[in-house]
């Protein structure tokens, strides 16, 4: 388990290219922590807003997309949330993922079976995608699960939106069901991964 604070490093290292003088260019490490007090809510609220805008843009209402710092603060609180953190800028978050959310509204069944941990609001910085970072996220949470003695991984997924729906596939998640949260406007995909 990892303790809270504590940071996984991860060198996020793209395929080596030896250099002309020997040395191997890597990219700044990435490091993946749990959320502590001192960690600033706004900014996550900010990175969700510009991380979901995309399905916004497709017509969707999700609510990470449009919470204020005290949904922010509730939902990040209400399980175990993680965040990605870059070399460059250590104090701004450039990822998220909440480990376990404890949704004030009722859920899918799926979420509810013994052995299944879930997961919700995984967002990495527009800038910054495309490198691993959401990749990493995913991993911490599911081996979180694993250690937790779950079976599966659940999360809930804009069913729309098909770029996302392949995303999660890649990473060996299936459709186990569909769900519609009272505050979204469409239907919800629930996906599982058996990572136990
Ligand atoms: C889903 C999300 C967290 C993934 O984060 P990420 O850091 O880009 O994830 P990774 O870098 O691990 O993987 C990105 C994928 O896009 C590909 N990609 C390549 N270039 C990319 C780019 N410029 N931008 C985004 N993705 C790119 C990667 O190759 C990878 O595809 P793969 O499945 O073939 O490996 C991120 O896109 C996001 O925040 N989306 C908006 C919020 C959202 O929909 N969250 C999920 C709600 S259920």
């Amino acid at each position: 388990m990892t303790p809270r604070g504590q940071p996984d490093a991860h060198p996020n290292t793209p395929a080596a290219t030896p250099a002309g003088n020997g040395s191997v260019p890597t990219r700044p490490p990435v490091v993946v922590r749990r959320l502590t007090e001192a960690d600033p809510i706004p900014l996550i609220t900010a990175l969700l807003h510009r991380a979901y805008a995309r399905q916004v843009s497709l017509g969707l209402r999700p609510l990470a997309a449009r919470q204020d710092d005290d949904v922010t603060r509730r939902r990040c609180a209400s399980g175990e949330c993680y965040l990605a953190f870059g070399e460059e800028d250590p104090g701004r978050p450039i990822g998220v993922i909440i480990l376990n959310e404890n949704e004030p509204d009722e859920g899918p069944p799926w979420f509810m079976r013994p052995g299944v941990a879930s997961f919700s609001q995984l967002a990495v910085d527009p800038e910054m995608q495309g490198r691993g970072i959401g990749q990493m996220l995913l991993a911490k949470v599911e081996s979180r699960a694993a250690e937790a003695g779950n079976q599966e991984l659940g999360l809930s997924m804009a069913e729309p939106d098909d770029q996302l729906r392949d995303f999660y596939k890649r990473r060996g998640y299936r459709i186990v069901g569909t769900w519609k949260w009272p505050y979204t406007n469409y239907i919800s995909l629930i996906m599982s991964k058996t990572v136990g």
